[in-house]
C-alpha cells in the first residue's frame, strides 16, 4: 500500500486458482505453500511482462541463503569458537535452516565437525519433516510448479491458523528433505504457546522481539541448552534468528491473553491430503 501497490489477501477472487480454492471453502484461511504459490504462478504466467521466482525451498534459494553460514562460521571465529556443536533453525520451506545450516554441513562432512548435530525446528501444526512422507509432491495445491522429491503433507494440506505463518508450509527443500532422509538433520516440531514462552524469556533476557518463526528456533536452542545444564555438559550452540518480530505484536497480545490454540497433530487432514501424491511411473 506504501508503495502504491494494491493488496489481496489469499485465496483471492483475482485468480482462476484463487476462485477455484474459495468455492470449494470459502472460509479457508488459505496456506503459504499450496494456494498463494499457485496464485503467484498464474498471475506471472498470464502477465507477459512478470516472472515468478519461488522464495524458498528449490536449490538455488538455499544455495544463496548459504551466504548466512558463511558468515556465521567467520563469526564463530571472532568469537573464539572453531566448532559449533549444535546448529538451530526452523523450517518453513527449508531455505532459511539451509542457509544457516549447509556450510557447517560442509565441514562436519569433511570431517572437521564430525559431531556436529542440526536440528530442524517446525510447528506441530504442520509437521512436515516430523510426521511427513518422503515422496514426490507439487509445491503448489493447483499443481502448477514441478514435483519434487521431499517431504511433504500432501500439497492440498491447509495448515491450521497458527501465527508463525511463514512454517506453514506443505513440503520441505530437497536438499534439506535428503539429509534429513539420510539421518544428518534431526527434526523437532513444538506448540505455539511454548514458542512464545521461549520468545517472551528470550526477550527479557536479550532484549529482542524475535518473529514467531525464529521463536521456534529459540525453543529448541533453550531446550538443549537446559538438557546441557543437567548433564554438565558445554556445548556451542547456533541458532539464526531469522526475523524480528516488531509486526507480530499482535500475535503476543493474544499470547498474553491467553487466547493461542494449540493444535494437535492434524493426523485425519494430513492423511487425506496425502491421498492425492501425484503417482510416479
Ligand atoms: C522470520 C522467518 N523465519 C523463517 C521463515 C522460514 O523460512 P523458510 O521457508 O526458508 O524455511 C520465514 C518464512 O516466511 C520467516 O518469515
Amino acid at each position: 500500500m506504501l508503495g502504491g501497490a494494491d493488496c489481496v489477501a489469499s485465496p483471492s477472487s483475482e485468480t482462476n486458482a484463487g476462485r477455484a480454492m474459495l468455492g470449494l471453502d470459502p472460509e479457508t484461511s488459505g496456506s503459504l505453500g499450496g494456494m498463494a504459490i499457485s496464485e503467484a504462478v498464474e498471475d506471472a504466467a498470464s502477465h507477459a511482462n512478470t516472472n515468478y521466482t519461488l522464495g524458498s525451498v528449490l536449490n538455488h534459494v538455499c544455495l544463496h541463503q548459504s551466504v548466512i553460514g558463511l558468515e556465521t562460521l567467520e563469526q564463530l571465529k571472532m568469537a573464539g569458537e572453531e566448532t559449533a556443536d549444535v546448529v538451530v533453525g526452523c523450517a518453513g520451506g527449508g531455505s532459511n535452516f539451509a542457509g544457516l545450516a549447509f556450510p557447517f554441513m560442509r565441514e562436519r562432512l569433511a570431517g572437521r565437525m564430525p559431531d556436529c548435530q542440526f536440528i530442524a525446528t517446525e510447528p506441530s501444526a504442520c509437521p512436515t519433516l516430523t510426521k511427513g512422507l518422503y515422496a514426490y509432491d507439487f509445491g503448489d495445491v493447483s499443481g502448477y510448479t514441478p514435483i519434487m522429491q521431499m517431504y511433504t503433507l500432501g500439497h492440498g494440506f491447509v495448515p491450521p491458523s497458527i501465527h508463525a505463518g511463514g512454517l506453514r508450509y506443505h513440503g520441505m527443500a530437497p536438499l534439506v528433505s535428503l539429509l534429513h532422509h539420510e539421518g544428518l538433520v534431526d527434526s523437532v516440531s513444538c506448540h505455539q504457546n511454548e514458542v512464545f514462552a521461549a520468545a517472551v524469556a528470550f526477550c527479557r533476557s536479550e532484549g529482542i522481539i524475535v518473529a514467531p518463526e525464529s521463536a521456534h528456533a529459540i525453543k529448541t536452542v533453550m531446550d538443549v541448552a537446559s538438557e546441557c545444564t543437567r548433564t554438565g555438559e558445554a556445548k556451542t550452540i547456533v541458532f539464526n534468528c531469522s526475523g524480528h518480530g516488531n509486526f507480530d505484536l499482535s500475535s503476543y497480545e493474544a499470547y498474553f491473553a491467553g487466547a493461542l490454540p494449540d493444535y494437535e497433530y492434524p493426523a485425519e487432514l494430513i492423511a487425506a491430503s496425502l491421498k492425492d501424491l501425484p503417482a510416479i511411473h
